[in-house]
């Protein structure tokens, strides 16, 4: 099996499987507790159904839409993921550039292996960050910092990992940055020594957008879980948002909002927009899921703000149901980490060339020029 024969997300997978010793593809791969939140994430979608006007001769449709200030060539764009490098030797440079080839935002985790200036530096594409509140408060603002003279576009806050989830796959596995070779894991990076080769071959590990600020998990073995329990302030409120998005003072969203309320109160503290997400399931098990949410949270503040839909996207027609539920534009992360861990670069764009067929040739199905032309005319859900 290689690219070519990735046509959707379970191809992607499979190769990733195929490339990645077991503990990074199941960090992957893995949610939270019984992973009940990430099954949700994607069946929410059949819930409902496309209901298709025919005769509109609708010809090349139009996918663009504005996010963060910047029209994108497609309702699409990468998540934010933390530590790429482990996924392909290439990190974030591999992702950051397919996006820009395909005119849509990629962005960047404060845990990630590129700094904020690298990126800045090898795109031009349009750049959202990801920010944690930390701790120490200076490295906060030496994010903020950085990511306006470095000319980022947009800024999310992640507001759902205040304590790190309860991520099994990772205890049994032994998964630690930067990997470390325990006896548990051992069998599988013996088994990849291509990965092995790669990972060794491209530089130091090391969380760089935070490493003068901070020795830990850079050069220590430990936890996704220990390094955001101990450096992430769980006691993050409102007024530490709103501190953000004003010192910020550009596009700036609440990542992990997930109630009528609190979207309500994004608009009070500033944000332009927001992402309905729950960490790809890998927070709160039990919790709703984006899709379940957004027709509720599309009513309330759509006018208001931009609802980025970010969970369970597999498929073009997810995309186009979460659009005419109410959604300005969806994102997904373990399906794009798939793609960079199945084929770097190429992968990313693999995968992007393939969403975004699916989503133009299904919007000619459905009858819409436009993706303003998706709205609840367009769906009807089944209870
Ligand atoms: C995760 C964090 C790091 O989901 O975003 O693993």
């Amino acid at each position: 099996m290689n690219l070519k024969d990735c046509y959707n997300f379970s191809d992607f997978r499979k190769l990733a499987k195929k490339r990645l010793p077991s503990p990074i593809f199941h960090y992957i791969d893995g949610g939270a507790d019984d992973e009940a939140t990430l099954k949700r994430n994607t069946e929410a979608f059949n819930d409902c159904d496309l209901v298709p006007n025919v005769l509109a001769s609708v010809g090349k449709p139009d996918l663009s839409t504005t996010v963060f200030g910047k029209k994108i060539d497609m309702p699409i764009f990468l998540s934010p993921t933390a530590m790429q490098r482990l996924y392909h030797h290439d990190g974030d440079k591999a992702s950051a550039r397919a996006a820009e080839k395909f005119g849509t935002f990629y962005s960047m985790s404060t845990m990630a292996n590129n700094t904020i200036e690298e990126i800045a530096e090898i795109s031009k594409g349009p750049k959202l960050f990801q920010l944690y509140v930390h701790k120490d408060q200076s490295i906060t603002d030496d994010l903020i910092e950085r990511c306006r003279t470095s000319g980022y576009d947009g800024m999310c806050l992640t507001v759902d990992t205040l304590v790190a989830g309860n991520r099994e796959r990772d205890h049994r596995t032994g998964f630690t940055t930067p990997p470390k070779l325990t006896l548990q894991s051992l069998m599988s990076f013996a088994l990849h020594p291509e990965w092995v080769f790669n990972y060794f071959t491209h530089g130091k590990f090391e969380l760089s957008n935070v490493k003068t600020k901070t020795d830990k998990g850079t050069n220590i073995s430990k936890s996704v879980i220990q390094y955001i329990n101990e450096q992430y302030d769980p006691a993050m409120n409102w007024k530490d948002a709103e501190y953000c998005a004003k010192k910020w003072n550009k596009p700036f969203a609440l990542k992990g909002v997930m109630s009528v309320e609190d979207a309500k109160r994004a608009i009070d503290i500033g944000c332009t927009a927001i992402m309905i997400s729950n960490h790809g399931g890998r927070q709160l098990d039990g919790s709703r899921s984006p899709f379940d949410q957004v027709k509720e949270i599309s009513d309330a503040v759509g006018d208001k703000l931009e609802i980025i839909l970010d969970g369970g996207i597999r498929r073009g027609t997810h995309v186009l149901k979460a659009l005419a539920a109410g959604a300005t534009a969806c994102s997904f992360g373990k399906m794009f980490l798939f793609s960079l861990g199945a084929g770097g670069q190429a992968g990313v764009e693999r995968l992007l060339q393939n969403m975004h067929d699916e989503i133009n040739r299904n919007m000619v199905l459905m009858g819409c020029k436009t993706i303003q032309e998706l709205n609840r005319s367009k769906i009807i859900y089944r209870k």
